[in-house]
């Protein structure tokens, strides 16, 4: 290719890096008919964008700072970021007047016209699908604009200042806000651990030439597994969609006292009954809930591995040197259903998993489980997680890892027993009809019926994250 090397100046800040994300703040909005109006508006926006390189020289700073501070022995200083990020849909480009397309099946159609290939719930009626989505999702949505910072207030002044560039609240606006979610880190000793207590965001593949040290057991990609137009990005794609990313956003609801009733009634046999359910929770994910990886703490979970990224992502599934058992981990465990590593890897000839890599972002929603809603295991209030995933290629990334491998009771292939449905996020046609294997080590050919499904899809969309050259060339007026 003719491009020149990758500028992380050029590359809005979530996708490479990640924005801070204490409290992120997502807003979806539809562009009205003053079109000219909106791209006139988005060149004033352009500027408090946040890049890949300055979310990179804040997290540097913060380090530095946290290492003075210790060796003189004070709390470091409170460095505050707020980040700015925008996305397009496909329709919201094709209401901007942008008709190239990006090249991707999924993209161009929408989540809502993928939502039943994905397994989410609906009905059906007049032959037309429709999932049982919140309406603000059922409905186009252009674009999607992310703020992220240390705290609401730091958010809600950035907010403030975005609504006054589109004029929002006067007639000059040229959009309109239809939905607004705010996800938080949650509290205390449960930052970084999404909903049903096991710490996330440990496993990202790592970008050639970015992400430069890779640790023990993290994979390298190209940069096209994540940004157009670079190498390993085998699609044509207009020429300004380069270092653009595609985005697969997911609103998914966690049933939390259910997903914990089930693992107290149904126990691991052979334990006293806390490690048994401990360990079926942590046979589910692929994980302990400290994030120690089954496939190297396989009876009991290890806070101090689960915390040291130097061991934490070193494992294969094939220990010692087979991918064909699921003494450690189930084959349908979330972690190895979503990365599968060995499974592929190992099998001859080997399949290369690289273009299934997605870097995940995204933020956990709702408050903590009420002692009420713990005591009746039903969930009152809604709380999950806003799945975000950025790939260069949805149909090889997100989609395929939801629908060909998650819902798929046949993968991991080749396996001595049928691995089943991912417990976490694999979805079925009758969701109270999943099973999967192997969550018991000593009879793994046993299954396990599920009789809910505790993440529950209430929205989402496609969006395309353009690098900034293009936001200031090709999108603005
Ligand atoms: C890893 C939870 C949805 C793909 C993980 C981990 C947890 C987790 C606890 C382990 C931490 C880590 O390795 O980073 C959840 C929950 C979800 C959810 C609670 C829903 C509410 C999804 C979806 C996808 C997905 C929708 C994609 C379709 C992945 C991938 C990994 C992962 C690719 C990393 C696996 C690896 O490289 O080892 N998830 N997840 N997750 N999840 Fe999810």
């Amino acid at each position: 290719s003719t491009a020149p090397p990758l500028d992380l100046n050029n590359v809005q800040g979530d996708s490479l890096i990640g924005l801070p994300k204490k409290t992120q703040t997502y807003v979806f909005f539809q562009i009205d008919d003053n079109v000219k109006g909106f791209r006139t508006q988005l060149a004033q926006l352009v500027p408090l964008i946040t890049s890949a390189a300055q979310v990179q020289s804040h997290r540097a700073s913060i380090a530095q700072n946290k290492k003075t501070a210790a060796d003189k022995g004070v709390p470091p200083p409170l460095l505050k970021l707020a980040g700015v990020n925008i996305a397009f849909s496909h329709s919201g480009l094709a209401k901007l007047g942008i008709t190239d397309e990006i090249g991707d099946t999924a993209f161009d159609g929408g989540m809502l016209a993928d939502a039943q290939d994905l397994g989410d719930q609906g009905t059906t009626s007049g032959g037309t699908f429709t999932p049982n989505w919140i309406p603000a999702f059922k409905n186009p949505v252009h674009g999607v604009i992310l703020i992220s910072g240390d705290s609401h207030v730091t958010t809600a002044a950035t907010l403030l200042e975005i609504e006054k560039i589109f004029a929002v609240g006067t007639s000059n606006a040229t959009l309109h806000e239809v939905l607004r979610l705010v996800g938080d880190v949650r509290p205390g000793d449960e930052k970084g651990h999404e909903h049903f207590g096991f710490l996330d965001g440990i496993s990202q593949p790592a970008v050639q030439g970015v992400d430069t040290s890779p640790n023990p057991g993290q994979e390298t990609v190209s940069q096209g597994i994540i940004l157009l137009g670079r190498e390993g990005d085998t699609v044509t794609r207009p020429s300004w969609a380069l270092d653009g990313s595609l985005i697969a956003l997911r609103y998914l609801f966690q049933l939390v006292p259910e997903f914990d009733t089930f693992l107290k009634q149904n126990p691991i046999p052979g334990l006293p009954p806390i490690q048994g359910s401990e360990l079926l929770g942590a046979r589910f994910v692929g994980r302990w809930k400290s994030g120690a990886p089954i496939d190297i703490t396989p009876t009991q979970d290890n806070p101090a591995l689960g915390a040291d990224p130097s061991r934490n992502n070193d494992f294969r599934y094939a220990f010692p040197d087979d991918p064909q058992t699921q003494d450690r981990c189930p084959f349908a465990a979330h972690t190895r259903k979503t990365n599968p590593r060995a499974d592929l890897e190992d099998l001859s000839p080997p399949i290369s998993t690289e273009t299934r890599r997605i870097i995940r972002r995204g933020i956990q929603f709702g408050p903590e489980v009420s002692a009420v809603e713990a005591a009746t295991g039903k969930t009152v209030q809604g709380r999950g997680l806003i799945f975000v995933a950025y790939q260069s290629n949805i149909v090889n990334g997100f989609q395929f890892i939801q629908h060909s491998w998650a819902n798929n009771t046949g993968f991991p292939i080749d396996k001595p027993v049928t691995p089943g449905f991912d417990p976490i996020i694999g979805q079925a046609t009758d969701p109270s009809s999943r099973t999967l294997s192997g969550t018991n080590p000593n009879a793994q050919s046993n299954t396990l019926a599920l009789p809910t499904q505790w993440v529950v899809p209430k929205g989402g969309e496609y969006f395309f994250s353009p690098s900034i050259p293009a936001l200031k060339s090709t999108l603005v007026l």
